[in-house]
């Protein structure tokens, strides 16, 4: 199993200092959603082997547009591609999203904290994702179902807008048909041909099979979607020092010295961006924060 930090400060490419990004080149861009695309990189000169811990972020930078943190949704496995999931918000994350098999962008990282998996072992584990928090929990869940007996029930609530703003829309579907995991979606709003849930992920909450004395629950998406799941989850029973949030900010040099990411007293590129909850849980929400 891959660990929580295994290439804290970016030891884990081919990269000769934090601060300079190594060029890799896109081996593979699929589509995901009309603004989402799922790329495939692999350093352009050889090297080692890629490692990560799933939860990581790479510093993706476009020549001559920008530099942005995305996070790695590809199997933590040590192989020779960083896969990332982009949607296209902005300016750079366009620019990401429009690039083609040969471009060449550059990689600093990989950078920051996993998700706790050691913590997971022998409990219940709730993984709650909405709108593209499902592609940083991807690595976690192929590091779950890999080492599928270590673990108690498995259940993960997956939400987005609509049915077209589904990621990893094929892959779900073998999720949802295997019967050692509960994988629920849900959207917020649907035509007539979705035979899905609708209604945002809480709202699926109330029906999560989980033992809350041994259950640890990972949480990624819009921040108000992690305050609201987080709080009824302590209404569930779930502890709040056994739930960890994946938290977002601007960020510029990833490595802790700018300050741009800060979150309270906490750095998110350095501290986080998985945080435990009960360690955040009063930042959550203040508006200046
Ligand atoms: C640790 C981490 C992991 C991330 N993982 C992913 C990922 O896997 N896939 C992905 O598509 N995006 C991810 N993001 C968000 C991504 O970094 C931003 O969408 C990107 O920085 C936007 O830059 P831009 O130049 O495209 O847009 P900008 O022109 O900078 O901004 C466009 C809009 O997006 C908003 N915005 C900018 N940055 C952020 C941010 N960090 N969080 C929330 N809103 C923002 C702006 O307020 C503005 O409304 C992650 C961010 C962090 C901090
Ligand atoms: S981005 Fe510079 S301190 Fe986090």
């Amino acid at each position: 199993m891959a660990s929580e930090a295994a290439n804290p400060g970016g030891a884990g490419t081919v990269a000769s200092h934090p601060w300079v990004p190594v060029p890799f080149s896109v081996q593979e861009r699929v589509s995901e959603t009309a603004d989402t695309a799922t790329i495939s990189l692999a350093p352009t000169r050889s090297g080692g082997r890629l490692s990560f811990a799933p939860g990581q972020f790479n510093m993706l930078y476009v020549f001559g547009v920008g530099e942005v943190p995305i996070s790695i949704s590809g199997d933590a496995e040590p192989g020779d591609r960083f896969v990332h999931t982009v949607r296209a918000v902005g300016k750079v994350s366009r620019a990401l999203f429009d690039v083609r098999p040969g471009d060449v962008v550059g990689v600093r990282g990989p950078y920051g904290t996993g998700w706790p998996l050691a913590e997971a072992l022998d409990r219940d584990v709730l993984i709650v994702a909405g709108g593209l928090g499902l592609p940083p929990l991807r690595p976690a869940l192929y590091e779950l179902l890999r080492h599928r007996e270590r673990y108690g029930r498995i259940e993960v609530i997956y939400g987005a807008r609509t049915p077209k703003d589904l990621v990893h829309y094929a892959e779900i579907q073998g999720w949802r048909a295997r019967t050692d995991l509960r994988f629920q979606t849900t959207v917020d709003t649907a035509g007539r041909d979705w035979y899905g849930d609708v209604g945002v992920v809480t709202t699926r909450l109330p029906d999560a099979r989980f033992d809350p004395t041994r259950t640890v629950a990972f949480l990624c998406g819009p921040e108000i979607m992690m305050r609201i799941t987080a709080q009824e989850l302590v209404g569930r029973g779930i502890p709040p020092g056994s739930m960890w949030l994946s938290l977002e900010r601007n960020m510029k040099c990833a490595v802790g010295i700018c300050g741009h990411c800060q979150f309270g007293p906490e750095f998110v590129c350095r501290n986080g961006p998985v945080f435990r909850y009960s360690e955040i849980e009063r930042f959550l929400g203040v508006r200046e924060i």
